[in-house]
């Protein structure tokens, strides 16, 4: 089969440059020996995808959405290597599923050496946007993990690869490990015109595919851009968004009312960056409080693409988002360090959710699935296995 698309690929291009010399495609991106190499082991297009950012235009972001296609083609072949934990037995992937947002369906996922995780997965989209998105608080500060302490996305990486439960690799070994492999020599070439990589450099490869996986691609930010272009406004309280049923928009009133001073109106700020939800009187985990002293408190996470990313809070908790909205509903721990929106005369505040409010805002948070980015073939597993 391989060597069919091989020929197959072999005439379409020489017809290509037959036809028209101009053509793009009349050199080859790579060199005939490492398009072989690259051929041995990955499914790679012959010239890179482009892993550019589009956002709604309703959005302001202030990020550089031009991403980088040799680096994120190299990012994307790390994300799914197994080579790079200690036993060979985990990816980045293995923990952040592609078809379930780049999240895991399992409280604590495992990892290298017959370990496991301890806190759920997070899902991965628009990370690249955190600085921004988690920035009212903390602006140049400490946006990623649930206890937001690691302040980049290289951090964040190179403390997942040397966590013990996860991937053990402290970033030296990675870099041999890497740089060693024969199908990272000519997509290294490519992203960094140089034979060997540096550990900063592998870093930043796998920032840039991270980078380029976004969550906006949904019914919701379709309704919200639709409004927008008639109102050249993004309140949308009130109103009833083109395209979506009544009973997403009446979900879409719930959500406004009782989980956007947390998560986040639009596609703005969530708002807050860290919060504790009441999810336990004793929490065994303190999340933020313990590299930032104060109470229990954790990441408020996005909810884009959440009807994908069961089990849910830091540590996977609660199954379902049923489960979710049963806890905002009623029952809610009135712990040391609650925050203050979740308190009502001193009690924790009970939300008394009807069970029409329920099943309307389940059908709004399932406007904010991106079905687009969990199929794309340019953020899939490379390799041929
Ligand atoms: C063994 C499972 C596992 C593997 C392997 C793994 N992760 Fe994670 N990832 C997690 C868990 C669990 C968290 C949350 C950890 C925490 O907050 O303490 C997380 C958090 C993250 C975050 C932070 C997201 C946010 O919203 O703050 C990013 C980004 C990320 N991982 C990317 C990666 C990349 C890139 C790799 C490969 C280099 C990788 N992960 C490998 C389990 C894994
Ligand atoms: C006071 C702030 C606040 C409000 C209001 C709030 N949340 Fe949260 N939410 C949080 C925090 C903090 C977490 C993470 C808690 C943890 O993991 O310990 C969270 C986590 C979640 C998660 C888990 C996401 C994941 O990836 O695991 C879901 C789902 C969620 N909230 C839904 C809602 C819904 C629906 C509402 C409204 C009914 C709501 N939240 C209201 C602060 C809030």
């Amino acid at each position: 089969m391989k060597n069919v698309l091989f020929l197959l690929t072999l005439t379409l291009s020489f017809l290509l440059t037959s036809c028209n010399d101009d053509l793009e495609y009349s050199e080859k991106y790579y060199s005939e020996e490492d398009q072989e190499v690259i051929n041995r082991h990955l499914n790679l297009p012959n010239t890179p995808y482009s892993y550019n950012i589009k956002y709604p235009e309703y959005i302001t972001t202030f990020v550089n959405t031009n991403i980088d296609y040799d680096k994120a083609t190299l990012g994307r072949v790390l994300f799914y290597d197994k080579s790079l934990s200690s036993d060979k037995s985990v990816s980045c992937a293995s923990c952040h599923k592609q078809e379930l947002a780049f999240s895991d369906d399992v409280a604590f996922s495992p990892g290298a050496e017959g370990k496991v995780t301890t806190r759920n997965s997070l899902a991965l989209g628009s990370v690249i946007n955190f600085r921004l998105y988690y920035g009212s608080e903390v602006f140049n500060g400490i946006p990623f993990f649930w206890d937001n302490s690691a302040a980049t996305i290289q951090e964040q990486s190179q403390r997942t690869l040397a966590n013990p439960n996860e991937m053990n690799m402290h970033i030296t070994q990675v870099h041999s490990r890497v740089n060693s492999i024969e199908y990272y020599k000519p997509l290294i070439k490519k992203a960094f015109n140089t034979e060997i990589a540096t550990g900063d450099q592998i870093l930043d490869a796998i920032a840039e595919f991270t980078n380029s996986i976004t969550n906006y691609n949904t019914k919701f930010d379709n309704g919200v851009a639709k409004h927008y272009k008639n109102r050249f406004n993004t309140n949308i309280e009130g109103v009833n968004l083109q395209d979506f049923t009544a009973l997403e928009n009446k979900g879409k009133d719930v959500y406004l009312t009782n989980c956007a001073p947390c998560h986040g109106t639009v596609a703005g700020r969530p708002g807050k960056t860290e919060s504790n939800n009441g999810l336990y009187m004793d929490y065994k985990d303190k999340g933020a409080a313990v590299h930032a002293g104060g109470s229990p408190r954790f990441k408020v996470p996005t909810l884009r693409n959440v009807m994908l990313t069961a089990p849910y809070m830091h540590d996977g908790s609660l199954a379902t988002i049923d489960d979710v909205i049963e806890h905002y509903s009623k029952n809610i721990k009135n712990t040391v360090g609650l925050d203050p929106l979740l308190r009502s005369n001193n009690q924790a505040l009970k939300m008394n959710l009807t069970e029409d409010d329920k099943s309307a805002l389940k059908a709004f948070l399932s406007t904010m699935t991106d079905e687009k980015v969990i199929s794309d073939v340019k953020f899939s597993d490379p390799f041929i296995r």
